[in-house]
């Protein structure tokens, strides 16, 4: 049985009083039915890790550098993200793929030394719009999936976001089938690959314009596992009632 997973990430927002927010969402969630992580901006990774210590709000990071230490300014290391308390890191979001030009292969390397010092790696794939309008949408998601998750994977340290590049903050939404079809090939390849026992209970988010009014059809899917949710988890009152249909 996969404990279902509601994570926020915060992106490039948040100053320190947005630490209320994580106030208010222990306060609404003393015993969540589901796992719960935020991903602030690094800046804030410390002070929230000291305000949520032993409490069901887990705190991951947005990336890391694949290098535990060194000469690479402005980088933050898994090992640095595990020593500040975070649990998990998000790797390989479209966003870092655009900005960044982070290729799969890249995001491997990342997953791997995240992986070694112990986080749980929540590696993102997804197509962008041109794609799934060609019907390429499969072989996308198939080829990020071979070239992204490490051999080093297994039910804990893995978790994988489908995020369709085109739902991304712009209030579209895939259908239940679309997103649906995705999970189960996801779950087919990870099954395929890693075995039936690990490949089935790697956690499988969706991500993109996730909101309390299309939660519940989104976790009825069947091999969607909890979400990863980007503008509505600013905000513990937006945030909630997403953690409360898992
Ligand atoms: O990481 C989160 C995703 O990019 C989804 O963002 O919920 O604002 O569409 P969104």
């Amino acid at each position: 049985m996969r404990r279902k997973l509601a994570a926020g990430n915060w992106k490039m927002n948040g100053l320190r009083a947005s630490l209320k927010e994580l106030e208010k969402l222990k306060a609404a969630h003393p015993d969540p039915a589901c796992d719960i992580l935020i991903c602030p901006p690094a800046t804030l990774l410390a002070p929230a890790v000291d305000m949520c210590w032993s409490t069901p709000v887990q705190i991951g990071g947005q990336t890391c550098h694949h290098k535990l230490a060194g000469p690479h300014t402005g980088d933050i290391s898994a090992e640095m993200l595990k020593d500040v308390g975070a649990s998990a890191v998000i790797l390989g979001h479209s966003e870092r793929r655009a900005d960044h030009r982070e290729t799969s292969e890249d995001v491997r390397m990342l997953a791997q030394s995240a992986q070694e010092v112990g986080l749980t790696t929540i590696i993102c794939v997804g197509e962008s719009l041109f794609q799934r309008e060609a019907t390429n949408t499969l072989d996308i998601i198939g080829g990020q999936l071979s070239l992204s998750i490490p051999d080093t994977s297994n039910g804990e340290n893995l978790v994988v976001a489908y995020e369709p590049v085109w739902a991304i903050g712009t209030g579209q939404v895939p259908t239940t089938n679309q997103i649906g079809e995705v999970h189960d090939f996801m779950r087919d390849r990870l099954e395929a690959r890693f075995g039936y026992g690990v490949g089935k209970s790697v956690r499988l988010l969706y991500g993109g314009s996730v909101k309390a009014a299309n939660a519940d059809e989104i976790f009825a899917i069947s091999n969607v596992d909890g979400a990863l949710v980007g503008g509505a988890s600013l905000k513990a009152a937006d945030f909630t009632p997403i953690i409360s249909a898992l």
